[in-house]
């Protein structure tokens, strides 16, 4: 695992945009695999500039979300598919249907979740996969307990990540209870992996994913198994290492 101590957000921001754009350049179709949350937002705006500067081309472009709330249609504020069009996708030359994110009114949980995981075999599989990380070690929604073999699937958020991200919807008894993630088995397909992660509030659970043992109660912790990760992180969220 190789470890990018940055300054702070913008630059650990930035350090992550380098190493996405750098595989945009090298592989104009490549496929992205993304995030939502806090940390990727400065990413995005970084390759935002840079594609007004003209030197990032999305055009063959594909990406490919880690998750969405389950009730959640693209057009409430709250949606992942509404997070990735404001921050990213309105902003650069992807073409739309080249995006994709779970979707989350699907009637049938099921067969959204094969669809998705078919999409990704279609698509070749996913070049690099940017990563947040939650406070309970979760990547995408899988949370702890989740089982490293797991595809696409529905899964009910834990009371933490609930606690975490009410901030977004007013209130706990607002937010969904479940949520569509693609797999620990998918991620750890992706050919490269980029973490990014930012405060002293991460500073312990990224000294727990990655010099602690491997297990499925730290779900971050099974990347210390992948071949080529990279982890982005600014003084605070790397303090403890
Ligand atoms: C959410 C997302 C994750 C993200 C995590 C951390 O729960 N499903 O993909 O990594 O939050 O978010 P933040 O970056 O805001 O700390």
């Amino acid at each position: 695992m190789k470890i990018y101590r940055a300054k702070d957000y913008k630059d650990m921001s930035r350090k992550a945009a380098n190493i996405l754009s750098a595989q945009v350049i090298l592989k104009e179709n490549s496929v992205l695999g993304l995030a939502t949350g806090s940390s990727p937002i400065g990413v995005y705006q970084q390759l935002i500039e840079w594609y007004r500067k003209g030197d990032i081309d999305f055009s063959h472009v594909t990406t490919i979300n880690l998750d969405e709330y389950c009730g959640l249609p693209p057009s409430s504020k709250q949606s992942y598919r509404y997070f990735m069009n404001v921050n990213l996708f309105d902003h650069i030359n992807i073409e739309p249907e080249n995006t994709h994110v779970p979707n989350g009114v699907s009637p049938d949980a099921k067969q959204e979740c094969s669809r998705y995981e078919n999409l990704i075999r279609r698509v070749g599989g996913i070049d690099m996969q940017l990563l947040g990380l939650g406070h309970n070690g979760h990547i995408g929604f899988n949370e702890p307990g989740s089982a490293f073999e797991a595809e696409t699937h529905c899964v009910d958020l834990s009371e933490s990540t609930i606690e975490a991200n009410k901030q977004y919807f007013g209130s706990a008894e607002e937010m969904p209870r479940q949520a569509y993630t693609v797999g620990i088995k998918t991620i750890m397909q992706a050919r490269r992996i980029v973490v990014v992660v930012s405060g002293e509030s991460k500073a312990g659970i990224v000294r727990d994913a990655l010099f602690g043992p491997i297990t499925p109660q730290v779900p971050a912790s099974v990347l210390q198994l992948h071949n080529n990760v990279t982890l982005v992180g600014d003084e605070a969220a790397l303090s403890l290492l």
